[in-house]
């Protein structure tokens, strides 16, 4: 299903067609493509060149490692344990250079996350964020030490059809996509300072 953002100035359709679905097809997502989309993270900027993310992978290469995964998802989530894919997101909270905190740790693991799900779209698949899960269990589950944080969970996969999912979820995934309009969040050299919306 494509779900082409509504936008109001024209942007590149790639942009325009990534968006968080949750009807995911459990067919496999081939390693080969995994990579890619790694690849992509990995060329995402970031303070000093840190690169202060850490993607945790579960694929259905190992059920019982994907099982656990799904495991720490709210029940909110539950449409996420059909994803081949889940991958848990982390962030180094200092910088290896010098010890001190990073302040824009959590910041580059988005941008990174972001270049992985331009670079899903543009293959054929989706990948869907969410803060909706246990943050103590993940830390468990994925053995992630101390110094470093999990910042979201992922579901990545191919689309599946519409009729996959219940009827609650399928009114969610037909809802028209929104945003606020470019003049609420864009201020002119002072917060708050309303842009003047010039045409030309
Ligand atoms: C950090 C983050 C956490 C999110 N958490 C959830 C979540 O727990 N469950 C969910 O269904 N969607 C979650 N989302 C998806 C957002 O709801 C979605 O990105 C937003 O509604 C905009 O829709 P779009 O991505 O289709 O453009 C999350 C997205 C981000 C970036």
């Amino acid at each position: 299903m494509e779900k082409h953002a509504p936008v109001a100035h024209p942007i590149e359709t790639l942009l325009q067609r990534r968006w968080s679905p949750r009807a995911f097809d459990p067919r496999p997502v081939e390693r080969a493509v995994l990579l890619r989309l790694l690849e992509a993270a990995r060329w995402a900027p970031s303070s000093f060149n840190e690169q202060p993310w850490r993607y945790i992978v579960t694929s259905q290469e190992d059920p019982e490692r994907l099982k656990e995964a799904q495991s720490v998802l709210s029940p909110g989530n539950a449409w996420a344990t059909k994803a081949p894919v889940l991958v848990c997101t982390v962030a180094q909270l200092t910088f290896a250079r010098n010890g001190k905190p990073n302040r824009h740790a959590f910041h580059d693991v988005g941008a990174a996350s972001e270049n992985l799900l331009l670079q899903a779209t543009a293959l054929g698949l989706f990948g869907h964020q969410m803060a909706g899960f246990d943050v103590e269990k993940a830390r468990a589950v994925f053995q992630v030490p101390e110094g470093y944080e999990p910042v979201a969970m992922m579901a990545l996969g191919y689309p599946a059809a519409l009729e996959t999912l219940t009827e609650e979820q399928r009114t969610y995934e037909q809802r028209t996509r929104a945003r606020r309009p470019v003049e609420e969040f864009v201020f002119d050299g002072r917060f708050g300072n309303a842009i003047e919306k010039k045409t030309g």
